[in-house]
């Protein structure tokens, strides 16, 4: 079985895959004959790439979200699709958590005025005055795996908190007027796409903060832009709509706090995320059960 992927990952399950090929570019310069397993990790996986590995039978994803993997097209083919869920929703509700603290405390540019040796004399600075976790309102858009870790940890620091999903909770407008932080954990779909619109942005409190640790492209990121270049609210970002693209004018605000895609990235996690789908690639091989089948 010939085994190729994007990059290398993390952990010792990763020695357990037979006879691998790690692949130079992506997407391929020229065609892959032979390739029946592809590891890919947050790069496309489109017809073109597709077109290129006519013996593919699995895509194995690395992470939960599969969105920049076309699953339609590769159901059409009979390629199957798996991803990595339930390892990683606590690692991504503590970076939501970080970021909302980072966003409410003014922690960077705290940090940036400690080191631009801006403190001088007392700690009573007013545009370092933060905001209260504790009964403050927190909105989450997704309740699913890691929007309920998200909830236990502020709980924990004593914030209020509401969701909007599907299924039940408030209205998702009304969930945006009402909170002072909202958190995005929804996946990336055709009805999530752009799902927080210009007008929808609008419709946030004065002084909000917006944590985005799902995907950037389930927010109109130009509005976001001029949302936050107006400093009307703030921000905690971990995605981008075209990533690594950051856009260029949140660059300087001080309003915003930026990662990059970093909300599993711990070394238990990114470990337990490689043991999930090299499990997937061994099932695949001994012709099992695919333990994490993507279903569409
Ligand atoms: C995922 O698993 O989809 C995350 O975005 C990785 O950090």
């Amino acid at each position: 079985m010939r085994v190729a992927a994007t990059q290398q990952l993390p952990g010792p399950a990763w020695d357990e895959l037979p006879d691998l090929e790690m692949l130079e570019t992506w997407p391929p310069s020229e065609p892959l004959p032979g390739v029946e397993v592809l590891i890919v990790a947050n790069v496309e996986v489109g017809a073109q790439e597709l077109g290129l590995l006519r013996e593919l039978r699995l895509v194995a994803n690395f992470g939960v979200g599969y969105d920049a993997v076309d699953v339609a097209a590769c159901r059409e083919r009979g390629i199957a699709v798996t991803n990595t869920p339930g390892v990683l929703d606590a690692a991504v509700a503590d970076l939501t958590l970080a970021l909302i603290l980072a966003c409410r405390r003014h922690l960077v540019v705290s940090d940036r005025f400690v080191r631009d040796r801006r403190w001088r004399r007392g700690w009573a600075r007013p545009e370092l005055l933060g905001h209260d976790l504790t009964g403050s309102r927190l909105g989450l858009v997704g309740m699913g795996r890691i929007g309920r870790e998200v909830a236990r940890r502020a709980e924990a620091f004593g914030m209020e908190v509401a969701h909007h999903r599907r299924s039940d909770g408030l209205p998702l407008d009304e969930l945006l007027r009402k909170s002072d932080v909202v958190s995005l954990h929804v996946p990336l779909t055709p009805e999530t796409r752009g799902l927080i619109t210009r007008e929808r942005l609008a419709l946030l409190r004065d002084g909000a903060t917006l944590v985005n640790t799902a995907r950037g492209a389930i927010v109109d990121e130009e509005a976001l832009v001029n949302e936050l270049v107006s400093g009307r609210i703030s921000a905690g970002l971990d995605v981008f709509a075209d990533e690594p693209q950051v856009p260029e004018g949140l660059l300087d605000l001080s309003n915003v706090v930026l990662t990059p895609h970093i909300a599993s990235a711990t070394a238990e996690t990114r470990a337990a995320m490689t043991r999930v789908l090299v499990d997937n690639v061994l099932a695949f091989a001994r012709g099992e059960p695919l333990p994490n089948l993507v279903q569409v």
